[in-house]
């Protein structure tokens, strides 16, 4: 089972990100035959962004992911732009995607609107870039977060337009997308995800802060005027320290419930706070070490480009002889 994801390395990363994406990465790399990770610097670039900022968060998010347990010699880690077959594919698939089905993402609407200065047309063929990212390896299983399921299923419309026009060559990937955790809600404003770029750092509790951040964002986290520890209606707060809490101790919402039920409010959130601190203390504590040797992330990320050019380069020229581009 071959399997693919891909991660931007922009702003610090999330406790979402964290349960919704990177614990599957880790659990994918025992798996995927290959697993491969890429960290995506080419979608960064769709909005405004400092360059040199953009390499220094591309070492910050590779050290999370080797922090959080991906081994280089168990998956393929790599930086997006190492592998140019990614950028070739997404010209080649933009000439089977529909105009139409770019103009419908919510993820354009919604950044595009955020953009004070630009909207760069990048951003509106950022999905066709994701599509190729995936493509490329012919991955059958795509880790993410709910947020990512409509350009999963816009890469898979593109991979059936393929085929249909030029023949079989690429296949139809599936999303995976958790049972539990798949949108961790923001803690401040339990009606919107957990995000990097929006929302205050309050409502985020990011991957690297120190507990006593970690207990403060959950001590103040917004809940409900009621006192039922249980998922509900008008229980969005409660309902997704529910879920946090339960991705963290690896149990299920429903023995959550149970144990908690009857507790106040103040006692549950700073159990919660307890299972995040030490959820996230493996990947605090190996980061440092990690992300202080550049040289041996570059190492990493060089060899992990290698062996996805391997992959890469082998539809690459599947796709360019399927549609008559280059010497027969
Ligand atoms: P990105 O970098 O925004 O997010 C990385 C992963 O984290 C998940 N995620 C969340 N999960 C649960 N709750 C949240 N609040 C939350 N916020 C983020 C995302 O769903 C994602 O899985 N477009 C992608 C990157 C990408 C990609 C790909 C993904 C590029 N090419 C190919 C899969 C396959 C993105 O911006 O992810």
């Amino acid at each position: 089972m071959r399997i693919f994801s891909g991660i931007q390395p922009t702003g610090r990363k999330h406790l979402g990100n964290y349960i919704g994406a990177i614990r599957q990465y880790v659990e994918g790399q025992e798996r995927g035959d290959p697993a491969l990770f890429c960290i995506v610097d080419l979608h960064a670039i769709t909005v405004a962004y400092d360059p040199e900022d953009l390499r220094q968060r591309l070492y910050d998010t590779t050290a999370i992911l080797l922090a959080a347990g991906l081994d280089p010699a168990r998956c393929v880690l790599f930086r997006q732009s190492d592998v140019h077959e990614h950028t070739e594919l997404s010209w080649l698939l933009g000439g089977v995607c529909a105009h139409g089905d770019l103009n419908r993402m919510h993820q354009f609407k919604e950044k595009s609107a955020a953009q004070r200065e630009l909207v760069s047309a990048g951003l509106f063929f950022y999905p066709v870039l994701q599509a190729a990212d995936v493509l490329a390896y012919r991955a059958e299983e795509v880790p993410v977060g709910e947020d990512q399921r409509q350009h999963i299923e816009l890469m898979r419309e593109i991979a059936r337009r393929f085929n249909e026009r030029f023949g079989e060559t690429l296949i139809v990937p599936e999303h995976r997308i958790p049972e539990v955790g798949a949108k961790v809600m923001d803690l401040q404003e339990p009606d919107r995800k957990m995000s990097t770029t929006v929302g205050s750092d309050s409502g985020r509790v990011y991957v690297l802060d120190e507990e006593k951040a970690i207990r403060k964002k959950f001590g103040s986290a917004v809940t409900d005027s009621g006192r039922d520890i249980k998922r509900g209606e008008g229980k969005q707060g409660i309902a997704n320290l529910i879920g946090i809490l339960s991705a963290a101790r690896g149990v299920s919402e429903e023995s959550v419930e149970a144990e908690f039920e009857g507790a106040g409010y103040g006692d549950f959130k700073k159990a919660v706070a307890d299972g995040v601190v030490e959820y996230l203390r493996p990947v605090r504590e190996a980061y440092p070490a990690i992300r202080s040797d550049e040289q041996g992330l570059e190492a990493v990320l060089a060899a992990g480009a290698e062996r996805a050019r391997e992959l890469a380069s082998v539809t690459l020229a599947d796709v360019r002889s399927a549609m008559g581009v280059g010497p027969a």
